[in-house]
């Protein structure tokens, strides 16, 4: 018998299926809400929306809590092949319940190498909200993105140096100055970042966090934050899309797995990324930068990426038990 296994080794035991879930925890999400539940059986996790965890504001439709849960999704396949399963990933395996969003089922023996080397990634990832360091990134790893996208069924497009970066940089400064100006959004962000929240949220250091959090619900600081946003844009190595061709849950979900897939990669080769997606979350924006980078189907995220001049600490995660549906 396997230690991984049960007793005819066929299946995992309730620790290495806690485990997954608790890597799948660690993906990215809009707002660190981490908007996902796992339904344990014995072969086989179901992913499952959380839409308590929703932001109505930010995200009236649910398609970036669709993409973290794309992220998690990834990140369960990532576990899975590490633990030694081949995962196979059935989407929407009951159209009439749209919160049960996929399931993986488990195979003993034939795990994907490529994705079991992506693991030690999983603890390194970050989101890096600092500049860059002025490196540029090989047109290689570029390439690379561009294919792994690919693989999931979304596209990766990097955005070259003028006009279109400056231009991108204008759609994101329009964005935020658009965001901050609409206080149901300011409160939401705000709710997010309360110093009451344990194991979600946005991190914000400790002594700032009760000022900061009364501040950003207040204050329309949109012009501000547009102009050092403008500047990271304009200074990152590379600024990039990720989109599909449709624009519904199924592609939002592909769409999630692409980011995740891209973000553990470069982690592993020692780059980092963050998120430049105002002008994703307005939708005469999201039009124009659809327009600027002139290819047909949805622009679904804005990416900054290159290397960091260090690490920050990692975000929080709720604990695994408070992850499990009901019928886990
Ligand atoms: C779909 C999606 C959208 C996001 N949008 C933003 C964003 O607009 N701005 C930002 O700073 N971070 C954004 N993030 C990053 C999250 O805030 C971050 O993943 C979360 O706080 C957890 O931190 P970590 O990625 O370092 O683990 C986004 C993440 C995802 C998955």
């Amino acid at each position: 018998m396997n230690a991984r296994t049960d007793t005819d080794g066929s299946t995992p035991n309730r620790g290495v299926l806690l485990d997954m879930v608790r890597h799948a925890s660690r993906a990215p999400s809009s707002h660190n809400t981490q908007p996902w539940l796992f339904r344990l059986q014995d072969d086989a996790i179901d992913l499952v929306a959380d839409r308590t965890r929703a932001l109505p504001a930010n995200d009236p439709d649910d398609r970036e809590l669709t993409l973290s849960c794309g992220c998690a999704l990834l990140h369960l396949r990532v576990a899975a092949a590490h633990a030694g399963f081949q995962s196979i990933v059935q989407h929407a395996p009951e159209p009439a319940d749209e919160d049960w969003l996929a399931t993986v089922h488990l195979a003993k023996g034939r795990a994907d190498l490529h994705d079991a080397r992506l693991f030690d990634a999983i603890g390194l990832r970050r989101t890096w909200r600092q500049r860059f360091v002025p490196r540029p990134l090989a047109p290689e790893y570029l390439q690379q993105f561009a294919e792994l996208a690919a693989e999931e069924g979304a596209w990766l497009h990097v955005l070259h140096p003028e006009p279109f970066r400056s231009a991108a940089a204008d759609l994101v400064a329009e964005g935020d100055a658009c965001l901050w100006s609409d206080p149901r959004w300011r409160r939401e962000l705000a709710a997010w970042m309360h110093p009451r929240r344990r194991g979600d949220g946005l991190q914000v250091p400790a002594l700032a966090r009760p000022l900061a959090q009364a501040v950003v619900r207040t204050f329309d600081m949109g012009q501000g934050i547009a102009a050092k946003d403008r500047q990271l844009a304009e200074a990152s190595p590379v600024l990039a899309v990720i989109g599909t061709s449709g624009d519904a849950p199924e592609d939002w979900l592909r769409a999630g797995q692409a980011l995740g897939r891209i973000l553990l990669s470069a982690c592993l080769n020692g780059i980092q990324a963050s998120y430049l997606n105002q002008p994703v979350q307005v939708p005469a924006l999201r039009l124009k930068l659809q327009h600027l980078i002139g290819r047909p189907g949805f622009v679904q995220l804005l990416l900054r990426l290159g290397y960091a001049d260090g690490d920050c600490a990692a975000s929080p995660r709720r604990p695994v038990e408070d992850l499990l549906d009901a019928a886990g």
